[in-house]
């Protein structure tokens, strides 16, 4: 048992807000902290720490206490463990009271494996620097690889030398017992009850959690023995979990703090290398597919990411599912590619510290120039791949939670690609549309009120969209178009000109939109143009009332968007050719579209009477008609199920 004094001395110490920003990231506020929760997962600070009274409470999750309830709430330690943690962190000598010492069996099973961990951690390090075959065939590995003294004791680096049973024999022969021993995952045992070590001939690579403490291993084979693979990495354990943990963290989190920002590379050694570049803050997702918890646990430092990754298609391909994942948990990420075949590893060791940083910083760019650019060559001059590109960009900007962000990368979009936002806009909107349905039937889940679209465009109706509603929507932006830009000029000639020609073989669902249509029609084919004081004066109530809803200017319902957040919103004016070409090609495959829905029900009749011929019939326009819907999706760079 700890004594009573020691447990005293720490707590005369401690400094709560020190303790915690060991974890989290704290904000000043008045006198007091507050930072986003690190139990749950949320948006706005809910955790407060009052150093006053060296306690924090964190609101979302009902949790508070002292020092010790964070350190072992968070770390999951037990109170031994947590006493004993911050003894470590503020240098104070533990006592304990022999007459109560517990045995190594007793102590709880958690504390065991720790203990366990940081024995074989010692045990490789020693290895590694002391023993004759670990100094030649390790240590001279690392030497290669350019490590130096000080990186391979701030990492803890180690060597398990060949052979079945070293570390088995030794921990065995220290009083660890053989069960622990196969709990860590450092010793296998087979089907006839022997067991051997895990680790043989091959460097050590200890990962740590964020208070410091060793909780699985990651060994490279050092030679090129083929049906091995490079590396071998601990299994799950009970302090151990993959998917919450990034290799590096723990060196890297006060750097990630300082500079605000956090790289993320592939694996242990591209962490190592960087370090010796003098970049601290960096970790490695080693090598699996970077997971939520890995995110938020990152997100407690920074809400800045840069991706670094090598540019062959393998990196990229896990670039941009990283870029999505980051973007979803509501962090900003940027994405830094190097040359085809250098990882950060290799590329830091090719020009040396200098050059690195300096790649660092001149070629780090935003993921919508980075998707950009990765599809600008494909996509030049081919249109269609154009309309996919930005389709890309766009299912990535969806996924941000932050609406504000959106708009700010829709109009950085805008600007690159130089396509208007507002198509972008409605492209986005679709998107989120979409998920807000698919949302909506998983009951679980509440409506959220952040993730409501932007409201520049007049969005299609939210409850039940179907291709009637679809329709509609579009032949009111067609109406709408008419009377705010009749006579502007769009493709060489007037815009009512230009959609009377293309909508020829279009006709209006909506007896309203359809009556003003025909007006517009028969006065430019009698070269009298109208605009819409002529519906204001001579249309009946209920053409009044649509003329007079679609002239009114659609920003005004939000005008603090572009005062605060100096969003940049195109005038319509500025963008009228392509809003009047989109707006064809939309009303056309959502006609299309209603057709198809319609035709349905013939086939389904025709099925269920026995009509044979009629079925045929309705299965050949079905055809004919998926097929226009195929084209006009390929040209609004939709992409349509099969
Ligand atoms: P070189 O670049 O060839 O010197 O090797 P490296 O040690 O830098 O590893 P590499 O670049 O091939 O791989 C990057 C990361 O992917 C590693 O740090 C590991 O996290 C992971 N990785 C690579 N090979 C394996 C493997 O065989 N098994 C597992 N589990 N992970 C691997
Ligand atoms: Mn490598």
């Amino acid at each position: 048992m700890i004594t009573r004094e020691t447990i005293d001395e720490v707590k005369n110490r401690i400094d709560i807000v020190d303790v915690i920003s060991d974890f989290v990231s704290l904000k000043k506020s008045g006198q007091n902290y507050k930072a986003l929760s690190p139990f749950n997962n949320e948006k706005s600070p809910s955790f407060f720490v009052v150093p006053s009274k060296g306690i924090f409470k964190d609101f979302s999750s009902g949790k508070g206490g002292d020092a010790f309830t964070f350190v072992m709430e968070h770390e999951k330690l037990s109170y031994a463990e947590a006493i004993r943690y911050l003894a470590k962190k503020y240098g104070v000598e533990i006592k304990e009271d022999r007459t109560q010492s517990e045995s190594k069996e007793e102590q709880s099973e958690r504390e065991s494996l720790y203990i366990l961990m940081n024995f074989a951690k010692e045990y490789y390090k020693n290895a590694l620097l002391q023993v004759e075959e670990g100094r030649s065939i390790g240590l001279s590995y690392f030497r290669e690889r350019g490590f130096n003294d000080r990186t391979i004791e701030k990492f803890e680096l180690g060597y398990a030398l060949e052979g079945w049973e070293n570390f088995s024999k030794e921990a065995i022969a220290k009083g660890y017992n053989k069960d622990l021993l196969e709990k860590t995952g450092l010793v296998v045992k087979k089907d006839d009850g022997s067991s051997y070590d895990r680790f043989r001939g091959r460097v050590i690579f200890p990962v740590h959690n964020l208070a410091g403490k060793v909780i699985a291993f990651g060994a490279r084979m050092l030679g090129k023995e083929k049906n091995q693979p490079k590396y071998i990495n601990s299994p799950e354990t009970d302090i151990y979990h993959k998917s919450d943990v990034l290799y590096g963290l723990y060196q890297a989190k006060n750097a990630i703090r300082q500079n605000d920002v956090c790289y993320l590379v592939e694996g242990y050694t591209d962490v190592i290398s960087m370090h010796q570049a003098d970049v601290e803050n960096v970790v490695a997702s080693s090598g699996t597919a970077l997971t939520e918890n890995q995110i938020k646990l990152i997100r407690r430092f920074t809400e800045n990411i840069t991706v670094l990754f090598d540019g062959d298609a393998a990196g990229i391909k896990a670039a941009l599912r990283g870029i999505d994942m980051i973007l979803k948990g509501g962090l900003n990420v940027r994405v830094l590619l190097f040359p085809d075949n250098d990882d950060p590893d290799s590329f830091s060791r090719k020009v040396g510290t200098t050059e690195f940083q300096k790649y660092l910083k001149e070629h780090t760019q935003d993921f919508v120039s980075f998707k950009a650019n990765l599809f600008a060559k494909e996509a030049a001059g081919d249109p269609i791949k154009k309309a996919e590109s930005i389709k890309e960009i766009v299912s990535s900007i969806a996924v941000i939670p932050d609406p504000i962000k959106r708009s700010v990368y829709i109009q950085e979009t805008s600007h690159l690609l130089k396509i208007s936002e507002p198509v972008l806009l409605s492209e986005l909107n679709k998107i989120l549309i979409q998920e807000r349905r698919k949302t909506d039937k998983d009951k679980s889940r509440e409506p959220d009120a952040q993730e409501t679209p932007i409201p520049v465009e007049d969005i299609e109706p939210q409850v039940k969209v179907d291709a009637q509603s679809l329709v509609h929507y579009q032949e009111r932006e067609t109406i709408r178009l008419l009377l705010n830009y009749a006579d502007q000029s769009v493709e060489q000639s007037k815009l009512t000109d230009f959609l009377v020609h293309e909508l020829e073989d279009v006709e209006f669902n909506n007896p309203i939109f359809k009556d003003i249509y025909e007006k517009f029609k028969t006065a430019a084919s009698s070269n009298q143009p109208i605009d819409s004081h002529y519906f204001l004066h001579e249309g009946n109530d209920a053409v009044k009332a649509a003329v007079s809803d679609l002239i009114t200017p659609r920003y005004d319902t939000s005008p603090h968007w572009s005062d605060k957040y100096h969003i940049y919103i195109p005038k319509e004016k500025d963008v009228l050719n392509e809003m009047a070409l989109s707006n064809v090609l939309r009303l056309k495959f959502r006609v299309v579209q209603k057709m198809m829905e319609d035709n349905l029900q013939k086939v389904k009749q025709a099925e269920s009477s026995g009509n044979w011929e009629e079925l045929d019939r309705a299965l050949e326009m079905q055809t004919g008609l998926k097929k226009a819907e195929s084209e006009l999706a390929g040209s609004l760079g939709i992409v349509v199920a099969k």
